[in-house]
Parts: structure tokens; C-alpha cells; sequence
């Protein structure tokens, strides 16, 4: 492209992926998640170009780019486009500030592994963009404008806790979000001598943008029969096992399932800040496991190859508790792993996996971050 010959950065900003240690599918049912950033990121340079609405936009790390023009943002054939065409939209909601600008990404984020790289370049465009034309975005504003622009752009019905933990989180800490009020704790997460190992199934099913939001339609089906019996009912954050059951015989069966790992899994976010708050390490990872079992067999939003990579890895003592993270449909295992047994047991995983599904395994240990900054 044309302008890298004279590209020199303004500003650079870092934007992280996340992982969610618990609360799966738990956010746009309004209940608790505990996510944080991690230290793979993208990182965006950008610059004012001087013209009034053409922009640029180059990503190194894939080799290709796009030009656009700020007076007729549209929709691209090009998923990726979206994510930044989506942000570009939203700010021109809210305000007419934004002039011509160059922008070129690095990445060390893999794509469609569940660690919201979606989300790392919704937030790290929007918050580059208002530091470089001092839009006067709040850090709230530009996470709920970069969740809209994946409904609307994207196509996918999300929740907030990705867009949230890419700019709010802070290093050591989990964040404790209440989905329903937007308030939030950050509970210090020590898992010494354990850490946080992700084994990335490389795998992501394209059927997961759709299913994510057949999964959300269940949920307010499930809610609306809930009403019946308990009009105040606005979501199942509001919903306790015992509503649940007493609606269970004018529910489909699926529907039910769904209704009953959100309730039992808003439980499981609350035990866990619990856990970590007295280091109980051992209960932590009990409920790494239950969670995944409902993601597996009552949400059903896991694949054969996370369910082998979370039963594999029970066969080991020095793994505490193992669940997919994020969205689902593959991408990457979270393991609660020994310091002492890392090696061996992503070296033993790596071998079975590969006998299995003929893939190599990615392994890499993530350490909770701080969220998006300049520089
Ligand atoms: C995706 C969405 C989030 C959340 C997770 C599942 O990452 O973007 O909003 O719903 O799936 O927990």
C-alpha cells in the first residue's frame, strides 16, 4: 500500500485479548463473568494523514488492507473490515471529530481461538482513535460502542465482557462484572505454584456466529415462559433453580438445559471469586470442570476436540480444573497446571492430540493483564 512508504506512527496503542476464566455465556443473560486481559495483544500505530475522510488501514501480521472513505461507511464482503468499519460507524454516532487517518496492526493474537481478538481490534481502534482526535470518549462509552458494532457490522448478538476486559482489566487481577449494573471488582487472582496454561485446539467451527445467537434466542425463550409464572422476571440473572424447575413442564427440553447451566454457571462465577479470594485452589478447579461439563453436554457450545483436550487432561494430578474458554466451538482450552509439570504435560497433551484429530497443538501460558493503553 502507498502510504507505508511514508508511515511514521503518532501514537501507538497495545489492545489485549482476554481470556474468562469462568461465566461462559453468562453475560448477555445479564448474570457475572471473570475475565482478564492477557499479554497477547494487537498493537495499532496510527497517524492523522491530513485528508479529510480517506483512511487507510494496513495489518502486517496478514499482509493486506483496505481504503476507505469516512463519508460513505458501509458493510464489507470482508469479515475483518467489519470489525473496524463497525467502530468507525458508532463513533460517527456519537460524534463528527474523526478526520483521515493511516493505521497499521501487528498481532501476536490468534484469530477465532476464543480470545477475542474481535473485540482487541473493535477497542483498540476506538481508543486510538479518540486519543489521536481527542473524541472525549469515556472508557465505558468506547466499550459499549465497540460491542454495538459487532451486532450491527459483525452480526453477532455479544455480550459486553469482551469489549469490557480488553479496556478495564488490570494486571493480576481478574474482574468480577456484573453484567446486569456494569459494576465490577477486580478480585487479585494468585494461583502459585499454578499457572494458567491455554492449549489452542486450533479449531473454530464456522457455525459459531450463528449458534451464539440461536443460544441467546433460547435463553429469552426461556425467560419468557419464566414470566409466566413470574412477571418481574427481566433475565436469567433474576432466575433461581427452583423458578426454573417449577416452569421445566412448559419448556422444551433444550431450552431448559440452556436456562439451567446459565443459573448454575452465574453460581459458579460468584463461588470462584470466592475461591480465589481464599486461594482455595483445589475448589477452583472443581468448578473449571463443572463448568465445562455444562458447556459441553447443556449449553452445547464445546467440540470434540476441547471435550478430548478437557478429558485428557483429568487423567493428570498436577492439573487442577480445565474448561474451554470464550465463545465456543473450539478454540482454546484454559488448564490450571502445575509450575513443576508444564512441560510434560503439554509435551504428553501434544502427543495424544495430534494421535487424535492428526493437529498440532498450540501451548502457551497467559498471565491476567492490564487492559488496553498507549504506548
Ligand atoms: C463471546 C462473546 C461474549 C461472551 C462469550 C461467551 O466471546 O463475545 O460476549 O458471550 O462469547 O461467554
Amino acid at each position: 500500500m502507498e502510504f507505508l512508504k511514508t508511515f511514521t506512527p503518532e501514537l501507538t496503542i497495545v489492545s489485549p485479548g482476554r481470556i474468562n476464566l469462568i461465566g461462559e455465556h453468562t453475560d448477555y443473560n445479564m448474570g457475572y463473568v471473570l475475565p482478564t486481559a492477557i499479554e497477547k495483544k494487537i498493537i495499532f500505530k496510527l497517524r492523522k494523514n491530513g485528508s479529510d475522510s480517506v483512511c487507510h488501514v494496513y495489518s502486517e501480521t496478514y499482509d493486506t488492507g483496505f481504503d476507505l472513505n469516512l463519508n460513505a461507511i458501509a458493510r464489507s464482503e470482508v469479515e475483518w473490515e467489519n470489525y473496524i468499519l463497525g467502530v468507525l460507524n458508532e463513533i460517527s454516532v456519537r460524534t463528527n471529530k474523526v478526520r483521515g487517518f493511516d493505521c497499521v496492526l501487528q498481532s501476536d493474537l490468534p484469530t477465532g481461538s476464543g480470545l477475542s481478538s474481535s473485540a482487541a481490534l473493535e477497542c483498540g481502534l476506538a481508543f486510538g482513535l479518540n486519543e489521536l482526535f481527542d473524541l472525549g470518549l469515556s472508557q465505558l462509552e468506547i466499550v459499549q460502542l465497540a460491542q454495538t458494532a459487532e451486532h450491527t457490522y459483525v452480526g453477532t448478538q455479544c455480550g459486553i465482557m469482551d469489549q469490557f476486559a480488553s479496556v478495564m482489566s488490570k494486571s493480576g487481577h481478574v474482574i468480577l462484572l456484573d453484567c446486569e449494573s456494569l459494576e465490577y471488582d477486580y478480585i487479585p487472582i494468585d494461583l502459585h505454584p499454578y499457572k494458567i496454561i491455554l492449549l489452542n485446539t486450533k479449531v473454530s467451527h464456522n457455525l459459531a456466529s450463528s449458534a451464539y445467537n440461536t443460544r441467546k434466542r433460547e435463553c429469552e425463550e426461556g425467560v419468557a415462559i419464566i414470566r409466566r409464572k413470574h412477571p418481574k422476571v427481566k433475565s436469567l440473572r433474576n432466575v433461581t433453580e427452583e423458578m426454573l424447575n417449577a416452569s421445566r413442564p412448559e419448556m422444551d427440553a433444550t431450552v431448559f438445559d440452556r436456562c439451567s447451566f446459565i443459573v448454575a454457571e452465574n453460581k459458579r462465577v460468584l463461588q470462584m471469586a470466592n475461591a480465589l479470594r481464599k486461594k482455595d485452589l483445589l475448589w477452583a478447579g472443581q468448578l473449571l470442570y463443572a463448568a465445562h461439563h455444562g458447556i459441553s453436554k447443556l449449553y452445547e457450545v464445546s467440540c470434540p476436540e476441547s471435550d478430548f483436550l478437557v478429558e485428557f487432561s483429568k487423567d493428570n494430578p498436577n492439573v487442577l480444573g480445565a474448561r474451554q474458554t470464550g465463545g465456543g466451538f473450539g478454540g482454546c482450552t484454559l488448564n490450571i497446571v502445575h509450575e513443576d509439570e508444564v512441560d510434560a504435560f503439554i509435551a504428553t497433551a501434544s502427543i495424544a492430540y495430534k494421535k487424535e484429530f492428526d493437529i498440532a497443538l498450540e501451548a502457551f501460558e497467559v498471565k491476567p493483564s492490564g487492559g488496553t493503553l498507549v504506548a
